[in-house]
């Protein structure tokens, strides 16, 4: 795996919208979670589906974390060991929320608390992934590499998932990264953002969240 000290640090504008999006979303779910009517039938299982694509969410951004960028790193340099070990410690403790969290045998209303619990964790982990993980990364690792891991994360999401995946970065980027974003893809990409994705996310957020 190419790990080396570069004068140009690799590009993280998804990787953080990607953590803004986390920082926000499951204390949002939480709340809908909590006040869904249990016989509002469409409602609960749109909010089912986007509790089940958000799980999925984090655990496409653990994976190339814990198989692909904290390995790089290790190899990199050395002295950071005690805080990827953290790192790791923190995504086997989450992992365990998730499981709970994606379990239907309770209602959205009973699994409200474990999102503000997973909402709470990961306020603390992302800080610390900000704070100590991402200097190293952009001093040690390469765009190369990154991109390399991009496409892995990209080929293993299903296609279904795309237009939430999309649909939430735009959410939480701001105009500069939205756009930035959106240079990072092929034009037809762009093109189905617009005309098939857009309005698939859109309809699955005004039925989770109301108008
Ligand atoms: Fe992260
Ligand atoms: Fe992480």
């Amino acid at each position: 795996m190419p790990t080396t000290s570069t004068t140009t640090p690799p590009d993280l504008t998804a990787f953080l919208v990607a953590h803004k999006a986390m920082k926000a979303e499951y204390g949002r779910l939480a709340d809908v979670a909590a006040a869904v009517d249990p016989a509002d039938g469409d409602r609960v299982a749109a909010v089912e589906a986007h509790i089940a694509f958000m799980i999925k969410y984090l655990h496409h951004h653990h994976a190339p974390e814990d198989n692909d960028i904290w390995p790089a790193l290790r190899l990199a340099d050395p002295s950071a060991v005690a805080v990827l070990n953290r790192l790791e410690a923190d995504h086997a403790d989450i992992d365990v929320l998730l499981e709970q969290i994606g379990d239907r045998g309770r209602t959205p209303a009973q699994r409200a608390p474990i999102l503000r619990e997973l909402q709470a964790r990961l306020a603390d982990h992302l800080t610390l992934e900000e704070r100590e993980a991402v200097p190293l990364i952009r001093r040690h690792l390469t765009q190369e590499l990154l991109e390399e891991v991009h496409e892995k994360i990209m080929k293993s999401w299903d296609k279904p998932d795309l237009p939430f995946l999309f649909g939430i970065a735009v959410t939480y980027a701001n105009k500069a990264e939205t756009d930035h974003l959106l240079t990072t893809v092929p034009w037809f990409v762009r093109l189905l953002w617009r005309l098939v994705m857009r309005p698939t996310f859109n309809r699955r957020m005004r039925q989770v969240y109301g108008a």
